[in-house]
């Protein structure tokens, strides 16, 4: 094996990797606590299983959707194309717990069908989801959600989404490469 000096790698600080490996897209995450609904941005989820569709997601302890997330057990996933950015991270600045982020940034609440928390007109698509597994959220603020009904902007034609760098640094979605699962012969 060669050693790192010899391929002349530089050591990367090891408290920045969530740069090189968040998923995105960065979806925005709906909750209704009474009749206010509120919205942040989140970049760190995970798909987790295909049927039912379970999602992994960290939303901190810090956050006013936290506790929310935790009383009602409902959520929305919304993900908006990148010419929102601006407004995603504006809704990821502030908290909920003293604004209306939907009025003060411009986001339009819809009703959604298996949830009360709301969908995002704006955005190309919205998954309904219910938290199904808490395990995880004391020690790590890490829930299971499974979607219940999802939506789609048909009016949204090949959208590009949005991934964070970290610190404000974000690439826009690019071209779409198709390409045929093959095995390899041992
Ligand atoms: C690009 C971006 C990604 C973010 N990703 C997450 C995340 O994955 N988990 C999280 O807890 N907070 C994340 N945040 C921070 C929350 O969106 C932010 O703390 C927000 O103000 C919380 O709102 P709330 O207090 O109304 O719940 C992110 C913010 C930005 C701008």
């Amino acid at each position: 094996m060669k050693s790192s000096a010899v391929m002349k790698l530089k050591s990367y600080n090891i408290s920045q990797i969530y740069k090189l490996i968040e998923p995105g897209p960065v979806v925005m995450v709906t909750t209704m606590r009474g009749a206010r609904p509120n919205v942040m941005t989140m970049a760190w989820h995970t798909m987790i299983e295909f049927t039912p569709p379970l999602i992994g997601c960290v939303i901190s302890d810090m956050n006013y959707t936290f506790d929310t997330l935790k009383n009602t057990g409902e959520c929305v996933i919304a993900i908006p194309a990148a010419k929102l950015a601006g407004k995603v991270v504006r809704v990821g600045s502030a908290s909920g717990r003293s604004i209306d982020k939907f009025e003060k940034i411009g986001l339009t609440p819809m009703q959604a069908s298996a949830v009360k928390a709301p969908l995002i007109a704006e955005c190309f698509a919205n998954i309904e989801c219910k938290v199904v597994d808490t395990t995880l959220v004391d020690k790590y603020n890490f829930f299971i959600l499974e979607a219940v009904k999802a939506w789609i902007d048909p009016a949204q034609k090949d959208p590009k989404t949005l991934h964070h760098h970290g610190h404000g640094a974000f690439i826009a979605d690019g071209r779409k490469i198709k390409l045929q699962f093959k095995s390899v012969e041992p």
